[in-house]
Formats: structure tokens, C-alpha cells, sequence
């Protein structure tokens, strides 16, 4: 008797076990697994025969003759160059961030945009009724008769209204409640969602549609997440930020048209996504004057300089234990920078409470801003204020040295861009940045060095 194929699914990943587990061995989450029948597979030429396919023949570099790729803009400059320069027609993207962060809003602003210029799209949704779209789409603006919207579930149904519509782009809201019948596990599930990736995949290259899917994250193990659909997709952007901050930054993550690591800020306004051109001057805005433990720090993101501002409170401990906590960067790291301080500047600070905070909100890792973060912690603990027309940026090694970061150059243009006067950085990038002039340069090659800048 055949055995019933059922595999186990790491429900964050995609991991894929023919036992249960209590962990995924792959992505170390607990409690993803779950049972799932897999679709019975036909394999080789026994498979082409019966669905009637024709074999393609290999051709030689030369004579492939490239229909050059004719980009169309989203309408939204932060989005264009997270795709690369814009949409990619037959591309299949996916945009994943968590519930409610505005993955709807946004796709159903790039559509308000392509209906002014193309004949046909069509926005179809699985979350919402049309009269909720239509309420969301009320606060967005006005739309051309040239986008046509459609709840359905049903992913055949689906395929079968695009053959016949033909439309140019097509939005698929989200991944996560459609459904094959052929498949038994339910909506949501990482053989419903990858089946479903697949037959998209399929519709945007054989038809030259480009496709948007919307892919929540999940905490939970019964919603498979975007990560399960990664690899099957040309470009991955996600959605991120802070549900009670208003800005939102949507990062690409995988891109078989354009580089990676850009990113593009947005805000979320009444009326729908707003752009953020210039993410810094946003950051910066109500920073405090005179005050200590604020230091501006500049970091990158993919190929552009952002400039934000780091927030350290130091004082005294009432317990033996001092208390630490990190908002917007790594608490290890934190942990790590205050034990550099201790040991190589001879600052007490075991028995000090120390509070670090990145102002607006935002998550971020880059070691460049370590020298900020640790300029920001002495000024907290001497409480004496660092000039607010300093930035500062520079990794900071375990002995103590402020070691070189990539890409100096474009850190201290963007610093003069904004208006500041001088910018504290590592000795060992002086080559990169020496002719720049307007703007006054103070290399520093150890914390001990940043003590004294942060003295003066
Ligand atoms: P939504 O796009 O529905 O999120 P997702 O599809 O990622 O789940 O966005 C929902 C949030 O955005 C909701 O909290 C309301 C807010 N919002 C605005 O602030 N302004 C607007 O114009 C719109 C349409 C939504
Ligand atoms: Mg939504």
C-alpha cells in the first residue's frame, strides 16, 4: 500500500522534515512545524508528455536578441529606486512587512499611478471587500477607470481573469489567503503558498504581467511567511518601521533587476504614503540644542548616507546591578562598547544605569555608528554637551581604536549637505575625504582621542 506523502514544514522558512520538531534546524525558531500533504509530483518525460508541452531548444548567447527591458516608474521616486529604476514588466515582487504597516496603502498607490499610463490593471484582494478598498482608495485620491478590482481567493479563478483581462500589472493581496483546490492543506499554509508563487511565477513570465504579491510576516507558526517564497521570486522588498512612528522604510532584500540594500522612506500620512526624499533633515528634526548624551551620527543604507541622532542617558545606579537598555540598535553591542569605555578610559560605568535610544524610531546595525554611540555615552556621563554641528561616525574596536568604515566620502558630503560644521571620523579614512573643504575634519584614531574632541 502507498504511504500517504505528508511532509513536515518549518512554517517561518520553508524548512521542509520528514519528522516533527520541536525547533527548525534551519532557522532555530520553536513551534513552526506543521504536517502537510504534498501534491503528488510527475516527474521527467513521462510528466511532458502528458501535458502535452513542447521542448525548447538551447541557443547561443549571440543570437537571443534582447527586447530591451522598458522600465515603467511606479510614480514614486523611493519605490523606483528600491526596484531598481522601476517596474520590470513580466517581474514577480514581492513585498512582505508586518500587519498594518501599510502594504496595502502602498501598492494601491503604485496602481493609482500605472492606471494613469497603462490600459489595464488589476488590483485583486483576498483581506478585504471592495467597499473597504474603496474606502482606503477615498483617502488615497482619485483613480482611473483603468484599474478593475477583484476579491478572489481562488487561485484558478484568478488565473483564468487575467488570460482574459490581459492587464499590464497585476497586485496580489495577499499570498497568504489564496488557495489551490488541488491542494488539500489550507490557505496560508507553505505548500499553498509556494504552489500559488509558482502559478504567478508562471502567469507574469509566460503572459510578461508584472506581479506584486503581498506577503505578511507572522509571528505565529500557522501563517507561513514571506521567507518561504524568497528564493522563488525576481525581487523581495520589505516593509518595515514603527507602528507609532510615521515613517516607514521599505528595504530590498533580493533583486534580479537592480542592486540590493537600497532603500526608500516614506511617511505615513491621512492621505496615503508620502515620500521622504531627504530621510536625514526628517531624522534630525527637533533635536535638542545644548543638550548632553546627543550625538549625531551618520550611517548608510545600501549607497545613501543617512544622518540620525543617538540619545544616551547615563546615571548613577541605585542597585548593584546596572540597568541597560538599547532601542533602535543592537543591546549586545551597547553592552560591549560601555565595557571598552570602562576598561580603556577608566570610566566607572559597571555602577551607572545607561539608556541608548536612536531619536525617530529606527532600527539599525551599522558599526559606523559605534563612535557616535560611545561619544554620546561620555558626553551623558560628564554631562557636557557635544556641539550640535558635529557629526561623528567610525567603528570602535575591543582595544579601543576607532577602526575605518566604506564609503566616508558620501557620509561627509551628505554631513556638509545639511548644514554642519565639522565631522569627527577615523584617522585611517583621511585619504577618502581629505579634499573636501567647507567643512572642518578632526580624525581620531582611539576613544581616547574622541574624549578629547569630545572635551573641546
Ligand atoms: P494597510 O495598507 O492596510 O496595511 P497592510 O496592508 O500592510 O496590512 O495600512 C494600514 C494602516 O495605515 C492603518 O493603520 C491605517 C493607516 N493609514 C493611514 O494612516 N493613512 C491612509 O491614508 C491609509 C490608507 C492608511
Ligand atoms: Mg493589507
Amino acid at each position: 500500500m502507498k504511504k500517504n506523502a505528508t511532509l513536515f514544514f518549518c512554517q517561518s522558512c520553508g524548512y521542509e522534515s520528514s519528522k516533527w520538531s520541536g525547533q527548525c534546524p534551519a532557522c532555530r525558531e520553536w513551534n513552526t512545524f506543521a504536517e502537510e500533504p504534498v501534491a503528488p509530483k510527475q516527474k521527467g518525460v513521462s510528466a511532458r508528455k502528458s501535458s502535452g508541452r513542447e521542448r525548447k531548444s538551447p541557443v547561443s548567447l549571440k543570437n537571443i536578441t534582447s527586447a530591451d527591458q522598458e522600465r515603467v516608474s511606479t510614480g514614486m521616486a523611493e519605490l523606483d529606486q528600491v526596484l531598481g529604476g522601476g517596474i520590470v514588466p513580466g517581474s514577480l515582487v514581492l513585498v512582505g512587512g508586518d500587519p498594518g504597516i501599510g502594504k496595502s496603502t502602498l501598492l494601491l498607490q503604485v496602481c493609482q499611478h500605472l492606471a494613469e499610463r497603462l490600459p489595464s490593471i488589476l488590483y485583486i484582494s483576498g483581506e478585504e471587500s471592495l467597499q473597504q478598498i474603496k474606502l482606503r482608495a477615498a483617502r488615497i485620491g482619485t483613480f482611473q477607470d483603468s484599474l478593475k478590482l477583484l476579491c478572489e481567493t481562488n487561485l484558478a479563478d484568478i488565473e483564468e481573469t487575467v488570460l482574459r483581462e490581459q492587464p499590464k500589472a497585476v497586485i496580489i493581496d495577499s499570498i497568504q489567503t489564496m488557495y489551490q483546490e488541488e491542494i488539500s492543506s489550507a490557505p496560508g499554509s507553505v505548500s499553498q503558498v509556494r504552489e500559488a508563487t509558482g502559478v504567478l511565477m508562471r502567469l507574469a513570465k509566460e503572459q510578461n504581467i508584472a506581479i506584486f504579491i503581498v506577503g505578511h510576516v507572522t509571528k505565529e507558526g500557522t501563517v507561513a511567511g514571506p521567507r518561504v517564497l524568497e528564493h522563488m521570486v525576481d525581487t523581495v522588498l520589505y516593509f518595515e518601521g514603527d507602528r507609532h512612528a510615521s515613517y516607514r522604510i521599505l528595504r530590498g532584500v533580493k533583486n534580479r533587476f537592480g542592486s540590493t540594500n537600497e532603500i526608500g522612506v516614506f511617511e505615513m500620512m491621512e492621505s496615503g504614503l508620502k515620500e521622504v526624499p531627504n530621510p536625514s533633515e526628517y531624522m534630525l528634526s527637533g533635536r535638542p540644542k545644548e543638550a548632553s548624551g546627543s550625538v549625531v551620527a551618520c550611517t548608510m543604507e545600501g549607497t545613501r548616507p543617512m544622518l540620525l541622532e543617538i540619545q544616551a542617558l547615563v546615571c548613577k545606579t541605585n542597585f548593584g546591578l546596572p540597568r541597560r537598555t538599547a532601542a533602535g540598535m543592537d543591546y549586545n553591542r551597547v553592552n560591549l562598547l560601555m565595557a571598552v569605555l570602562e576598561k580603556r578610559l577608566h570610566l566607572p560605568l559597571s555602577s551607572y544605569d545607561a539608556y541608548v535610544n536612536i531619536a525617530g524610531g529606527i532600527r539599525l546595525n551599522e558599526p559606523a555608528m559605534d563612535l557616535a554611540l560611545v561619544l554620546a555615552v561620555i558626553s551623558s556621563y560628564k554631562d557636557v554637551p557635544i556641539s550640535e554641528q558635529t557629526i561623528v561616525f567610525g567603528e570602535v574596536g575591543l582595544s579601543g581604536e576607532v577602526r575605518a568604515v566604506s564609503m566616508a566620502k558620501q557620509r561627509v558630503l551628505e554631513a556638509k549637505k545639511l548644514g554642519f560644521t565639522r565631522v569627527v571620523f577615523p584617522q585611517s579614512s583621511w585619504e577618502s575625504v581629505k579634499n573636501i573643504t567647507g567643512i572642518s575634519l578632526v580624525g581620531v584614531s582611539s576613544v581616547r582621542d574622541a574624549l578629547r574632541v569630545a572635551a573641546e
